[in-house]
């Protein structure tokens, strides 16, 4: 039998990809690499217009941009530092004004800076729980006054709007040396669960998708050697790296109204890291 870590399976044909999100406005942050870029034009693909937010490197969001036009559907890059209240305020009225309102926000913007517990910095603390986790509060927070202002247009959604929370398999599963960012993703999820509750009388669903090891710039270390792509393989069942289109494929469906009745649940796209694979021969 081929082993199964030497290749990806071919993906899907996305250009048959449906329109399950026609008409529909989307906001993704994080939008110009790894799991947000894909995301961003995945929702496109979908039919949806979306806002790429980043914060560096304009030129790579405007890339992201142009994919999304030969999607056929509209991007918009707007430069926002997802801490900083005001410009999160400033990116929702912009994205608001042009778009002419907002169906789905993906908060997907997020970092890591590691370190030992006793190496760790106060820096290293903050700008992680800043970004990770009161960067998706603060964004949260104008989508919702928007879908409230609004309400469900049944033209386009069932919901008044649809929340994805970008958490990690590190909500659950606990990370040595990475405690700052171990607490954002577990933050994350009572976060979603809590406005899960709170906002669906209004017919908001605001829901999780937890990745596990997907082949980006934020885990190249983990990934880019044959070393370490062997070792990473002990922690994944499947045996497998995930793709960027791995998470886009679940955002997808989980901001359309297939997943409708889909609310207050982290989704885990791992490939069954989150079975705790070292317990397959011990315990
Ligand atoms: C982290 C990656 C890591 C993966 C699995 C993600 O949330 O950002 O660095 O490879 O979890 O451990």
């Amino acid at each position: 039998m081929t082993d199964p870590s030497q290749f990806n399976c071919d993906m899907p044909d996305y250009k048959a990809c449906p329109k399950l999100l026609k008409g529909q406005k989307a906001l993704v942050t994080g939008a110009n690499s790894g799991i947000g870029e894909a995301v961003a034009i995945g929702l496109a693909r979908a039919g949806a217009d979306v806002v790429v937010n980043y914060v560096t490197n304009p030129e790579a969001a405007q890339k992201v941009v142009e994919a999304i036009g030969a999607e056929g559907t509209k991007g918009l890059a707007i430069q926002a530092d997802v801490s900083k209240e005001a410009e999160v305020q400033a990116m929702f009225k912009q994205a608001i004004e042009t778009f002419g309102t907002l169906d789905i926000l993906v908060s997907n913007a997020g970092l890591q800076r590691d370190a030992a517990l006793t190496d760790m910095t106060i820096e290293q603390w903050n700008t992680v729980i800043n970004i990770n986790l009161t960067g998706q509060f603060l964004c949260v927070r104008e989508a919702v006054k928007e879908f409230l202002r609004r309400g469900v247009n049944k033209e386009v959604s069932c919901a008044a709007g649809k929340i994805i929370c970008m958490s990690s398999v590190h909500e659950v599963i606990p990370w040595a040396g990475h405690v700052n960012y171990a607490s954002s993703k577990g933050g994350i999820h009572m976060m979603m669960k809590s406005l899960a509750q709170e906002l669906a009388p209004h017919h908001i669903r605001v829901n999780a998708i937890g990745p596990g090891a997907i082949r980006t710039p934020i885990n190249t270390d983990a990934w880019s050697t044959p070393e370490a792509y062997a070792s990473l393989m002990n922690l994944i069942p499947y045996r497998r790296i995930g793709e960027p289109e791995d998470i886009a494929n679940v955002a997808i469906f989980m901001a359309s109204d297939m997943a409708d009745y889909i609310n207050g649940i982290t989704l885990f796209v791992d490939g069954g890291m989150t079975c705790y694979p070292g317990f397959a021969t011990g315990g």
